[in-house]
């Protein structure tokens, strides 16, 4: 089973950003922990970050035809990217959608997710562990469906 997991803007700082929402632990901090519950689960994992929304929209077309399905914490674009909406929608392709925090909790403009109007699943509020839950629950949605 082949995953993509994709973050977006800012992901880079955790660790430095406002480690009160986010913690202490940094970006290679997160990578070590999916590529070890990757380990665990018997995944292949492509993991990917950028602060650039139409880089994301790329990574997400080149899944197409080479993935099982996408996990993804668009970071700041969740709430503004249409164009990562349509990305996810054009691949079809199982999708779960994670957040750090519990955006349902935080401030009004935080509260819309288009990305997540193409997911299937939805992991927020859990720090890392919700990227440990969207992969057990991608692996399950797809053999499932095998
Ligand atoms: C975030 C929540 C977003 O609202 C914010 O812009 C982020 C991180 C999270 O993981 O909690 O950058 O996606």
């Amino acid at each position: 089973m082949k995953l993509l997991i994709l973050n977006g803007p800012n992901l880079n700082m955790l660790g430095v950003r406002e480690k009160h929402l986010y913690g202490a632990q940094t970006y290679e901090d997160l990578k070590r922990y999916i590529l070890e519950k990757a380990g665990e689960l018997n995944i292949d994992v492509e993991l990917y970050q950028s602060n650039h929304e139409g880089d994301l929209v790329d990574k997400i077309q080149s899944a197409y035809g080479e993935k099982d399905g996408v996990v993804i914490n668009p970071a700041a674009y969740t709430h503004t990217s249409v164009a990562i909406l349509d990305a996810l929608k054009a691949v079809n392709l199982p999708a779960a959608e994670v957040h750090l925090t519990d955006i349902t909790k935080r401030e009004a403009f935080r509260q819309i997710s288009y990305a997540g109007m193409a997911c299937q699943a939805h992991f927020m509020g859990l720090g890392f562990e919700g990227y440990g839950k969207a992969m057990e629950w991608m692996k399950d949605h797809i053999e499932k469906a095998e």
